[in-house]
């Protein structure tokens, strides 16, 4: 018995990553997941990889900041399968820089998709959601939401509002039992932190502010999305799980 058993699933950004790895952890514990990504190849190396180990996965090519193929992601849900139990926001992308010498592109490209994307997804996603009858939205947010560190503040500012929309879409979508929460995590090991993690002194400083003194796998946070899209979270909504080692507790 798997926890997620008959349970329908969607995940964007899943061709990399901890997208990836959620897809994956939910096809293990029984769930049908529809693998989606902007890189379509990355995706359909995802769904491929998951049924390659007995589960069952589907890719599609869909770009969060466009609206036509989040609609389009949509109606591939409707015709297979008429509802959504867990719909995973966890496209995302970050451009560093120092914020007075930030381009009004770079903006508005963190913006349309780690916002804009999110905002998108969890409205045209929410019929699907209602339909399950006991729907999970799980939103990716950041330990950025509520830290600042230079060169992050078009994306710091992003993740705070994606944590003020979720305790938001908690109220609004409980009356028809949808439960909204967020993950935060820390440093996870993935492409997207690649480049900073290789820094030996951001690294070490990194390091240090983190009490169980190691960055985490996207499998560890793949490990807490299961918590709440499974009934083991069944009167949680609107709230926020730090997955960061600890970083956020420490000083
Ligand atoms: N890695 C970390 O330390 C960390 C920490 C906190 C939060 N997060 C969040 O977790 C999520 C996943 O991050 P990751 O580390 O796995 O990143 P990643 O770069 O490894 O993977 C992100 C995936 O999203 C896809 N993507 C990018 N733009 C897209 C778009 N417009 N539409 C659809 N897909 C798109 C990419 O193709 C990629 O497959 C992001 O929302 C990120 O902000 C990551």
């Amino acid at each position: 018995m798997g926890r997620l058993d008959d349970r329908i699933a969607l995940v964007t950004g899943a061709g990399n990553g901890i997208g990836a790895a959620v897809a994956h952890c939910f096809a293990s514990e029984g769930a049908f997941v529809y693998v989606t990504d902007v890189d379509g190849d990355a995706a359909e190396r995802t769904a491929a990889s998951i049924r390659e180990a007995g589960g069952q996965a589907t890719a599609q090519a869909v770009d969060v900041s466009r609206g036509q193929d989040v609609s389009a992601m949509f109606r591939t849900v409707e015709q297979g399968h008429g509802r959504l139990d867990v719909l995973v926001n966890n496209a995302g992308l970050n451009v560093r820089g120092d914020f007075r010498h930030m381009s009004d592109a770079d903006w508005v490209r963190i913006r349309e998709v780690n916002l804009d994307g999110v905002v998108r997804v969890a409205r045209d996603g929410f019929e699907l959601l209602r339909r399950s009858g006991r729907g999970s939205l799980i939103n990716l947010s950041s330990i950025m939401a509520s830290r600042g560190l230079r060169q992050l503040a078009g994306y710091s500012a992003t993740k705070g509002a994606v944590s003020a929309l979720t305790r938001t879409l908690a109220v609004e979508y409980a009356p028809f039992n949808i439960r909204v929460n967020a993950l935060a995590p820390g440093f996870i090991e993935t492409a997207l932190t690649a480049r900073v993690l290789r820094n030996p002194a951001i690294n070490k400083a990194l390091l240090d502010r983190t009490p169980l003194r190691r960055f985490g796998s996207p499998d560890e946070v793949a490990r807490a999305a299961l918590f709440f899209a499974s009934d083991d979270s069944a009167f949680i909504t609107g709230a926020e799980l730090a997955v960061d080692g600890g970083m956020a507790a420490a000083l």
